[in-house]
């Protein structure tokens, strides 16, 4: 099989592209091989390497920035993602895409599932929204996995790299407990998908057909941003690097933001579980093994 792989250098791509390789041949771009605000190369580069399966890790996930860019975050959320739908659909390959949970307005007391309306508060919420919405009208076969507060350990974009390095830089750290969230490790993201493609296994196309559709894929349960800094800390190897001494509860009001964000978005993974038969890891399980290095 044919697998093209966008976005192999993101938190989530660079998972891909090493577990892709054992379900076939791989062809794995970033930016600026492949350009998602140029929607008719891409598609010509879809058309070139013939994929039955696609995997976009690919995204403008810069949520802040999208305030004052909403024509880049729609290009590359929503127009680029509509044209790879119509590919994928055209070659019958299979689509697997991520969206988030922004695109709740987390004013639901409970747990999120796929039914619940969507209500972005931010252009990135909105273009991803489109981009899920594109995928869904395009007739083709496909996963989307919506996912929220995703992390890695290498690079240090994630919040869970800025913890570590803010705990060994300050003495005082002050984070909000008002954002409720299900945080989710990059590489567990990826295995999980891993688990859903070798499920399909030759017969990936049909296998999509029949369960294909929406899913939320995060790690289970939810947890506030203070909670979950206090969890990274306790679970730091390097603790002793660590001159931070105390953590303080504060508000988001404290960090004013360009972007709206959704208080309380925790995802249930239930209809993921039940369809594949696959057990999503607690949020902590995920993070023992992402600071484990495992
Ligand atoms: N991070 C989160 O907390 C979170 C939460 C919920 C859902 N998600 C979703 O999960 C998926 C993976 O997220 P992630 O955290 O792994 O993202 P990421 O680390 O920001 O990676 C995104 C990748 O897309 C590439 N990209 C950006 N602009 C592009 C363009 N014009 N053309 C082609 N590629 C471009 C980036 O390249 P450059 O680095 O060169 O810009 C980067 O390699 C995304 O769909 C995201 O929306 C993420």
């Amino acid at each position: 099989m044919q697998i093209l792989l966008l976005g192999k250098n993101g938190q989530l791509g660079g998972e891909f592209a090493r577990i892709l390789p054992q379900f076939g041949t791989l062809t794995a771009v970033d930016y600026p091989e492949i350009d998602f605000t140029k929607p008719d190369a891409l598609r010509q580069f879809v058309g070139e390497v013939q994929p039955g399966l696609i995997v976009n890790a690919a995204a403008y996930t810069l949520v802040d920035k999208a305030e004052e860019q909403p024509e880049i975050a729609e290009a590359i959320n929503a127009t680029a993602v509509r044209a790879l739908a119509e590919e994928s659909a055209r070659l019958n390959a299979v689509l697997v895409h991520y969206s988030t949970d922004f695109v709740y307005d987390g004013t639901k007391p409970t747990i999120y599932v796929e039914d619940d309306a969507a209500n972005p508060l931010s252009v990135y919420g909105k273009t991803k929204l489109a981009g899920d919405q594109a995928i869904m009208a395009a007739g083709g076969a496909y996963f989307i996995f919506r996912t929220s507060w995703v992390y890695s350990v290498g690079g240090d974009q994630s919040f869970v790299t800025k913890v570590l390095k803010w705990a060994r830089h300050h003495k005082t750290l002050r984070i909000v407990d008002d954002q409720t969230g299900s945080p989710t490790w990059s590489k567990a993201l990826a295995n999980l998908t891993a688990q859903v493609i070798a499920k399909g296994g030759d017969t990936c196309y049909n296998f999509a057909q029949d369960h294909g559709g929406l899913y939320h894929l995060s790690g289970k349960g939810a947890v506030n941003r203070y909670e979950w800094a206090r969890a990274i800390l306790a679970l730091d190897p390097g603790k002793a690097e660590q001159i931070v001494e105390e953590i303080v509860p504060a508000s988001s009001a404290e960090f004013p933001a360009p972007a709206r964000r959704p208080v309380h978005s925790p995802l249930s993974c239930e209809r993921f579980e039940k369809t594949f038969g696959i057990e999503v890891p607690p949020w902590r399980a995920m993070l023992e093994k992402a600071m484990a290095g495992k």
